[in-house]
């Protein structure tokens, strides 16, 4: 079954605690933080001191996005906190050194590629690393609108993982809800990750349950 990584990336800031509280009673697969360095993208977010405060609720594996031009520092701060993937950009300098990096702290290292950058980038690099997320909207807010040329890019993604035998888990992020979840996961994604569409609602179990 799809896995589902909730973000929380659209949750207002005063009741973030509850919100988390809540994921913890649903069976969201992971909790997507959403890092974001006021370069890479324009806007801020989820400062470190925030995380550290916030962080202690969580009872979900993590599932770390940094849209951060130097992931360094943000490495450093996240491998402390045992996630399960740290997700870096394609379109980054010097990415395969952050690759290296996030190996080396023994956690599964995922690289996410913008809408304008081609899918067959990444097939030379495909057999190091364990996750592509795929943006279907520009990265830097939540709640926009899905682009449905991500579609052709998983089923290629799909296609060539399964030809080469490869074990790359492929995420897709953005404008997630439950009619683009079904178009995403017939062309072969494995997790979804979704905002807006599960936060936005009073029911967050209903609408994980709708996405699956
Ligand atoms: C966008 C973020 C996404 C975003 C998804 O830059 O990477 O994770 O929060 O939000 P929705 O599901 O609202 O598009
Ligand atoms: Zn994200």
């Amino acid at each position: 079954m799809v896995k589902v990584s909730t973000s929380l990336l659209s949750v207002n800031k005063d009741i973030l605690i509850d919100s988390i509280k809540n994921l913890n009673e649903t069976n969201t697969d992971f909790i997507h933080y959403d890092v974001m360095d006021g370069q890479f993208v324009n806007n801020t977010f989820f400062p470190n001191d925030e995380i550290n405060i916030i962080n202690k609720y969580v009872e979900k594996p993590l599932d770390v996005h940094l849209m951060v031009n130097d992931p360094t520092e943000y490495i450093n701060f996240y491998k402390n906190l045992n996630p399960t993937y740290i997700t870096i950009h394609y379109e980054i300098e010097n990415y395969r050194k952050y690759i290296n990096m996030i190996k080396e702290n023994n956690i599964k290292v995922g690289i996410s590629i913008k809408p304008n950058t081609l899918i067959e980038e990444l097939y030379e690099i495909l057999d190091e690393i364990d996750l592509v997320l795929i943006m279907s909207v520009e990265p830097g807010k939540g709640g926009q609108t899905f682009n449905e040329d991500s579609l052709i890019k998983i089923k290629k993604l799909r296609k060539y993982i399964d030809v080469n035998q490869l074990n790359t888990v492929i995420e897709v992020d953005g404008g997630i809800n439950d009619i683009t979840s079904k178009q995403c996961v017939s062309s072969g994604a494995d997790i979804l990750v979704c905002g807006s569409y599960i936060t936005n609602s009073d029911d967050y179990q209903e609408q994980i349950n709708k996405l699956r």
